[in-house]
C-alpha cells in the first residue's frame, strides 16, 4: 500500500463537519462515561442527523467501541477515499473507476470443510432480520483512520448455518475474479483475486460483519458491493471486498498482501501501535478530516472485546 495522500476532507473547513457535540450526546458518549463500552451496551442510541452534509445519508447505527471524541468520517470521504486496487492504486479512482461494476446477480460459494456448503444468491444469504447498522472505528495500515456506520450481518451467522467441521480451523475470503469489468486485475499490482483469511475464532467473534451498507444505504461499488468483510480491530486490509467465496480450511490461508509483501503485511493485523510498520510508526494515526495525529489504540480500541482470543500469542512476531 502506498503512503497516503493529503485528502481534499483535510481542507475542508471545520464549520463544514459533522456536530461533534451532537453525535455525542446522541450516542450516549458524553456524560454516560462509556468510552470503551462492551458491544451492545449503546443500543438504540441512534439515530444522528449528521445535518450541513448537502445529500449526504444519515449516519445511523449502534455505536462500537467508540471513544469520546469520535464522529463519524463524512459520507463524501468514506465513499471517496479508498483503496481497492482493482479499480486503480489511487484513493480516488475506485469511485471513478467502479462506476459501472455489476453486482446483481451475485453469487456466494460456501464451500470446504462444512456440512452445508452451497451457492447462494445475495437473497438466500443474507436474512433480512439478521441486518444491522453498527458504528465502528477503522483504522488502515497506512496509518489513517474513519469512522464508519456500516450495515451487514454478522458473520457468525453465515458460519452458523455452514456448520463447520472440527477440522475447519481458518476461514478464507476471495474476491470476484473479472478484469473485463475489474481494470487493476489486469495488471501484476497483486496475485489476483485478492484473498484474506480469518482464524475461526475470529471470525466467529460478534464484531466481525459481513457489510452490505454504509450509512444506512448499499454499499457504494467502491466501498466493496455488494459484499465486504469488516473487522474493526484489524487493519483496514483485512476488509476483503465484492466476495464471491467463504471457504472452511485447515491451513492458514496466504491473504493477497502476505503474497505481495511477507515481511510488511501478516496474517493476523491486528492493530497494534507498538509494532511499527517497516517502513513507518503505527503509534499514531491521522483521523481523515483532522489535522491533529491521535494515538493509535491497541486493537484500534477493541482491546477489551477481543484481547482474549491471542492471549499466550507473541503479538509483535505474529503481526
Ligand atoms: N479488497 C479488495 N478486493 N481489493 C483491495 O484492494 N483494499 C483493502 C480492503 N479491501 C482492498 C480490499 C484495503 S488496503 C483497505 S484500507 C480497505 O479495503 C479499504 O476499504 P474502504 O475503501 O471501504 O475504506
Amino acid at each position: 500500500m502506498a503512503t497516503p495522500k493529503l485528502p481534499s476532507s483535510e481542507i475542508t473547513p471545520e464549520s463544514t463537519y459533522v456536530d461533534r457535540r451532537k453525535f455525542l450526546v446522541a450516542a450516549g458518549i458524553i456524560g454516560a462515561g462509556l468510552a470503551g463500552a462492551s458491544p451492545r451496551s449503546l443500543e438504540g442510541a441512534l439515530p444522528f442527523l449528521p445535518g450541513q452534509q448537502g445529500q449526504a445519508p444519515q449516519a445511523r447505527g449502534t455505536p462500537y467501541g467508540l471513544q469520546p471524541n469520535d464522529t463519524p468520517t463524512p459520507w463524501a470521504d468514506v465513499t471517496g477515499y479508498n483503496n481497492f486496487y482493482e479499480f486503480g492504486t489511487g484513493k480516488d479512482d475506485p469511485a471513478r473507476n467502479a462506476t459501472n461494476f455489476r453486482t446483481r446477480p451475485w453469487t456466494v460459494k460456501v464451500d470446504g470443510l462444512c456440512e452445508k456448503p452451497g451457492d447462494y444468491g445475495l437473497e438466500d444469504f443474507l436474512r433480512p432480520s439478521a441486518v444491522e447498522d453498527r458504528i465502528y472505528r477503522m483504522r488502515c495500515v497506512e496509518a489513517w483512520s474513519m469512522v464508519i456506520p456500516w450495515r451487514g450481518i454478522p458473520l457468525k451467522d453465515v458460519i452458523d448455518r455452514a456448520q463447520p467441521r472440527a477440522s475447519a480451523r481458518f476461514v478464507e475470503f476471495t474476491t470476484l475474479m473479472d478484469p473485463r469489468q475489474m481494470p487493476g486485475q489486469r495488471l501484476p499490482i497483486l496475485e489476483w483475486p485478492y484473498t484474506e483469511g480469518l482464524r475461526l475464532d475470529e471470525a466467529r467473534h460478534p464484531l466481525t460483519l459481513l457489510a452490505t451498507g454504509v450509512y444506512g444505504r448499499d454499499l457504494p461499488n467502491q466501498n466493496g458491493a455488494p459484499l465486504r468483510l469488516v473487522v474493526p480491530w484489524k487493519y483496514g486490509f483485512k476488509g476483503v471486498k465484492s466476495i464471491v467465496r467463504i471457504r472452511f480450511v485447515e491451513r492458514m490461508p496466504t491473504s493477497a498482501w502476505m503474497a505481495a509483501a511477507p515481511s510488511e503485511y501478516g496474517f493476523y493485523a491486528n492493530v497494534n501501535p507498538e509494532v511499527d510498520h517497516p517502513r513507518w510508526s503505527q503509534a499514531t494515526e491521522r483521523r481523515i478530516g483532522e489535522f491533529r495525529r491521535r494515538p493509535t489504540l491497541p486493537f484500534n480500541g477493541y482491546a477489551d472485546q477481543v484481547a482474549s482470543l491471542y492471549s499466550g500469542m507473541d503479538l509483535r512476531r505474529n503481526y
